[in-house]
């Protein structure tokens, strides 16, 4: 009998992140028929470690755009020999990887969007200004344009649409404007960049006055809204009947694009798809108080429906009133 590590190995000892709403996980994959999964923000492993232990008619693939995460959680997950698979890949390669693979349907796909607390906690990832690192901010080292480079090339107009857009900054063309002298004046740090926006930023007591603005900047740079809005088109038709999606969203952005699009899917109880929550699941009182991070956390579950089995989950967990439900 393999024996389990009860605590993080060695190999991914070093990856610090705490996975949110682990239990709602475990709840929405629970029903799902027997088969493969694809975490496909497999980060440091917990929900996919979770996966593995919990619910033993499930395998999980695991992907990501970070080498270091596939790494740490290729580690932590080696004791479950063959039910646990990794690849380097973006949400935008689902439907391929699962052609490579031979996988023709799915029992799950999760995905909980966003970065890892260990690529924040990296000073030379550049996600942080709270350590100085380089204006990188890419989630995959290995390809694609760091923020130093886009900032080299944008324009005043484009900047503050995407801060306006991913940041919810209203006055976006100030903004940009200051982002863009700063960077033009030298400030080619993340903490140099964030100690000139302090200084002409009005105060907000709660965040710190750089924190959407490079909220904003990270989900450019890794186009996350465009790789978001690919996996909602190309998982749901991957899952078998039964199967379900499960996607964690921080972001109101994030959320509405998962909700808009779960709801073009499943218009009615009847259809192909049934949504399991008309209301995102938020995380329970306890889990916000210890960890403040999953207090934005929004979960939103799909199913595939069995044909023939109509109101098999009797539908929707919530009345049918889904106004205001983006928190
Ligand atoms: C919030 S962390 C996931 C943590 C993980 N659920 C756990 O329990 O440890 C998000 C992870 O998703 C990855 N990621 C984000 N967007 C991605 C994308 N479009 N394709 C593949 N991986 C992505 C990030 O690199 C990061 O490691």
């Amino acid at each position: 009998m393999t024996t389990l590590p009860t605590e993080p190995t060695a190999a991914s000892a070093g990856f610090a992140h705490v996975s949110v709403m682990g239990d709602e996980v475990i709840e929405a994959l629970r029903p799902v028929p027997a088969g493969w999964v694809v975490d496909g923000t497999l980060g440091g492993g917990g929900h996919s470690e979770r996966i593995l232990r919990e619910l033993p008619h499930l395998s999980v693939l695991g992907l990501d755009r970070d080498p270091a995460a596939l790494q740490a959680a290729s580690a932590r997950l080696a004791p479950f020999g063959d039910r646990f698979a990794a690849e380097h890949s973006r949400f935008s390669e689902l439907a391929q990887v699962c052609e490579r693979r031979g996988f023709p349907f799915l029992s799950g796909v999760l995905a909980d969007v966003g970065v890892s607390s260990h690529q924040i906690d990296t000073a030379e990832r550049g996600f942080s200004f709270r350590q100085d690192g380089p204006l990188d901010m890419r989630m995959d080292p290995t390809r694609g344009e760091t923020l130093e480079d886009m900032l080299s090339e944008v324009t005043v107009e484009d900047l503050a649409n995407v801060l306006y857009e991913f940041g919810d900054i209203r006055r976006s063309i100030g903004t940009a404007r200051m982002v863009l002298e700063a960077f033009q004046q030298g400030a080619h740090t993340t903490s140099a960049l964030a100690n000139r926006l302090a200084a002409r930023l009005p105060r907000n007591r709660s965040i710190h006055p750089a924190t959407m603005v490079f909220q904003a900047l990270r989900i450019w740079v890794n186009a996350e809204l465009d790789e978001l809005q690919s996996l909602l088109d190309a998982a749901p038709p991957l899952l078998q009947p039964g199967g379900r999606m499960a996607v964690i969203a921080f972001h109101s952005g994030e959320d509405r694009l998962v909700k808009q699009s779960f709801r073009e899917r499943a218009p009615g109880r009847y259809g192909e798809y049934v949504r399991i929550t008309r209301k995102p699941w938020i995380p329970k009182g306890r889990e916000q108080e210890e960890n403040p991070r999953s207090r934005s956390a929004r979960l939103r579950v799909l199913e595939r429906a069995v044909p023939g089995s109509m109101g098999r989950y009797g539908g929707f967990d919530g009345d049918d009133n889904d106004e205001g439900d983006e928190g």
